[in-house]
């Protein structure tokens, strides 16, 4: 298993680009496969996730050529998917296999969902138990609250269906399944999460109702839609670990080129920037129906913060940099209402919490988030250089690269492929914007 080590270093200056957003890309390459016609898909994230996602639409006979810059999806249809005669490997994207999901279960075939140890330990059950009221025909471990799942095509009908988490992948899971089903699918979350799903079904033509925090597609479609072109904007998630650690070192000053600023997923910079942070968005405008812009962090001193249920749908893949910046920042922050934080690519409540006392943070587990005592950015007061672990999730691997980079000292990670998932080349941009200074 590969690791990483990091000096300290920085300031980090100048400009960067970051991946293509990883949840557009998974929804680009489904909703280009059931077009009409050839659409390409360019700044697509070629993360392992992603690739997973057109590897599966490719065994369900959709040709898409892999560019450099872009993926070119010859779209079959809503109909013209055909029976894999395999099972489909999703990976480590808990995005890919529940999507898929709730897509395959209004086919006219059968298949097979499976994904790495990870995904296999994930809450199926979420997305399963709604499809079934759908009319699903859904076996898995665990009467299908685990992978693999095995979906046989059924005849689906719409219903309105309140989801007791905020989460994207359950919404988006019931809209493609709703794509094929008699009668509208509505779904209701306690909170609004991400809209990507629902902002490219109506970039591609599908009307759609939203009020509040409910979402309604109507009865399925009979006519599918024609292909189109989508520009993918840089992932906020991916951007994030550069704007905490351009925040956080000092003398930095970074642009982010051409990221998505959905308000859906901003909800990491309105924290950082009530905690102190200079972070400023330029040169805005939009592309394939996503808000976009430039990204300057100027570094700043942080304070502890407060963050409740309510805010945590909108930086839910925030949470581990997040962690850095409060065990640096000065006072207390109080995370609650983060529950979900424990079913994804890793337990990330724990995880971060053992991994950044390693290096000297104050940090106390409660079942719902963390309570984290701040350094308080004095020189005296730095994390220290250690020994510590991914647990193989991609997003504890970057957060700890980039506590590193605040230590006093080098700091290895072990378990680190997994970064391939959503941000191929991490290490070599990082190490580029902290030897430039
Ligand atoms: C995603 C939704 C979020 C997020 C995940 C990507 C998506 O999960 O954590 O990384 O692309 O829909 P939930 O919707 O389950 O919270």
């Amino acid at each position: 298993m590969a690791s990483l080590t990091i000096k300290p270093g920085g300031p980090l200056q100048g400009t960067v680009s970051v991946p293509g957003d990883k949840s557009i890309t998974h929804r680009a390459i489904i909703l280009s496969a059931l077009a009409e016609g050839e659409s390409s898909i360019s700044g697509y994230c070629k993360g392992e996730d992603c690739l997973n996602t057109m590897r599966t639409f490719q065994a369900m006979g959709v040709q898409i050529n892999e560019q450099p810059d872009q993926l070119r999806v010859l779209g079959k249809g809503l109909w013209g998917l055909t029976e894999p005669d395999q099972p489909l490997d999703c990976g480590n994207s808990g995005t890919g296999i529940r999507l898929l999901a709730g897509l395959l279960a209004g086919q006219d075939f059968f298949t097979v969902l499976t994904g790495d140890a990870s995904v296999r330990r994930r809450p199926m059950g979420r997305v399963v138990k709604p499809l079934r009221e759908m009319g699903a025909t859904i076996a898995g471990r665990k009467g299908g609250e685990l992978a693999p799942l095995a979906i046989t095509g059924s005849r689906l009908r719409g219903i309105a269906y309140t989801a007791p988490v905020a989460s994207a992948q359950v919404k988006s899971a019931l809209l493609l399944a709703g794509l094929y089903a008699d009668g509208a699918t509505s779904v209701t979350e306690p909170r609004r999460s991400r809209d990507h799903t629902e902002r490219l079904l109506r970039y591609f033509g599908i009307p759609l109702q939203q009020e509040g925090c409910s979402v309604t597609l109507p009865s399925r479609q009979t006519g599918g839609w024609p292909a189109k072109d989508i520009a993918v904007p840089g992932d906020l998630s991916a951007a994030a670990f550069f704007t905490v650690g351009a925040t956080l070192v000092p003398g930095s000053d970074l642009t982010i080129a051409n990221v998505g600023v959905n308000p859906s997923r901003t909800g990491l910079l309105e924290i950082l920037t009530e905690m102190g942070a200079d972070i400023r968005l330029d040169h805005r405008g939009e592309q394939a129906g996503e808000p976009v812009a430039d990204i300057r962090v100027r570094s700043a001193g942080l304070r502890g913060i407060r963050i409740g249920a309510d805010r945590i749908p909108q930086m839910i893949d925030e949470f581990p940099i997040l962690c850095v910046a409060a065990a640096v920042a000065e006072g207390e922050t109080f995370i609650t209402g983060a529950e979900e934080l424990r079913v994804k690519e890793s337990d990330r409540i724990t995880v971060m919490a053992s991994e950044l006392r390693k290096m000297g943070a104050v940090i106390t587990e409660t079942p719902d988030g963390l309570r984290i005592q701040g350094l308080g950015g004095k020189r005296q007061h730095r994390l220290r250089g250690a020994r510590c672990d991914s647990y193989g999730d991609h997003r504890v691997a970057m957060s700890l690269a980039m506590a590193a980079v605040l230590a006093d000292g080098p700091t290895r990670i072990d378990d680190v492929a997994c970064i391939e998932t959503s941000f191929p080349c991490f290490e070599d941009k990082l190490s580029k914007l902290l030897t430039k200074s």
